[in-house]
């Protein structure tokens, strides 16, 4: 049990939901991955497996952190949450998608249950709205790649009640992880100041400043950053950075978070990054 956790329930296999359910799972929690596409559960039992093995060989985890990470249970329908008492939510970066969710969590889970979700700029108190317990609704948000980034962003919606955010903090906190506190506004505070950096990479590949290569180079080595500005979008997912600078364009209301017309195109070609096997770059 931690910070009154016991039972944890992540929704959303990708890069972040199988990472958070890793560092849950080796901090000695219950934890349960649910997705509702079958063959990401069998991807995320692999990539969490050699994450966890990764970490042992460097002696950042022990064998039995290992064999805890393997224990995770893994679950095609949000019914196999019911008995959880924290809910974290990182499936896609749509308001609609992740509301019908929360709707439908707030239905199954006991009334004690905190749902968090790992959104990377849509407001929490809209999410929160979504369901009867606005009190118990906060965003956590990791950092890709969850078991190596040290920052967690915990996000308190309007109504956000402070026994959740001291609980989350405390949990935040067990994990190894560092917190910003942010208010509710778009992007919070990483994706506020990122997102726009990234564009503008595209912007500037878009008007022929230079190649991807170059304005990849120049940042990484000119400003001491571990990738350059492309290649972290790709990381990302382009369609997640697409859809987080949307966000941020509407509820800022300002011209300056006008996605690029050629991150548009590509998230259009469906080359949404290292996921995809293309973005920017092409990967394996
Ligand atoms: N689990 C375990 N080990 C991992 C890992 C994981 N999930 N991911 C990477 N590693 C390990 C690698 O295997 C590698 O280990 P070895 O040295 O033993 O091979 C080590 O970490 C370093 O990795 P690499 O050599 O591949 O490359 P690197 O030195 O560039 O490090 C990185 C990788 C840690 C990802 C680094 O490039 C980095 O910090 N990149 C920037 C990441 C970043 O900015 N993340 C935030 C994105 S924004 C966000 O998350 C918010 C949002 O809402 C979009
Ligand atoms: P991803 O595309 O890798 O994975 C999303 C997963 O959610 C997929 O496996 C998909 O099958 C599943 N899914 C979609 N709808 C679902 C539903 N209704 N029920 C259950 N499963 C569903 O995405 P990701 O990169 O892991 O991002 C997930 C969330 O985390 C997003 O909100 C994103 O903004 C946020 N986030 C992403 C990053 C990043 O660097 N990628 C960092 C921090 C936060």
């Amino acid at each position: 049990m931690i910070a009154g956790f016991s039972h944890v329930g992540v929704i959303g296999a990708g890069q972040m939901g199988s990472g958070i359910a890793q560092v849950m799972a080796t901090s000695g929690l219950s934890v349960t991955l649910m997705d509702t596409h079958g063959p990401q559960l069998e991807k995320a039992r692999k990539s969490i497996a050699t994450s966890a093995e990764k970490l042992r060989s460097k002696n950042l985890l022990t064998a039995e952190q290992v064999q805890r990470a393997a224990n995770i249970f893994f679950e095609e329908s949000i019914e196999g949450l019911k008995s959880c008492d924290l809910v974290i939510e990182a499936i896609v970066e749509n308001e609609a998608v992740k509301k019908d969710l929360f709707s439908r969590l707030d239905l199954i889970l006991p009334s004690h249950s905190v749902i968090a979700s790992n959104t990377s700029s849509i407001s929490i108190t809209r999410l929160g709205s979504a369901t009867k317990r606005p009190d118990r609704v906060i965003g956590m948000h990791f950092m890709n790649p969850v078991p190596i980034m040290k920052l967690v962003e915990i996000i308190p919606g309007m109504a956000t009640s402070d026994t959740v955010l001291q609980n989350i903090k405390l949990l935040a906190a067990t994990l190894g992880k560092e917190v910003s506190i942010s208010h509710d506004y778009p992007g919070f505070i990483v994706n506020r100041i990122l997102m726009p950096m990234i564009n503008e990479a595209f912007f500037a590949l878009m008007e022929g400043v230079a190649s991807a290569e170059d304005i990849d180079r120049g940042m990484k080595l000119g400003t001491n950053q571990p990738m350059g500005p492309l290649e972290l979008a790709d990381f990302i997912g382009l369609d997640t950075c697409l859809y987080i600078l949307n966000v941020m364009h509407k509820g800022l209301g300002d011209s300056k978070y006008r996605p690029s017309p050629l991150l548009i195109q590509y998230v259009d070609a469906g080359w949404m990054g290292k996921k995809s096997g293309r973005g920017v770059f092409h990967y394996k």
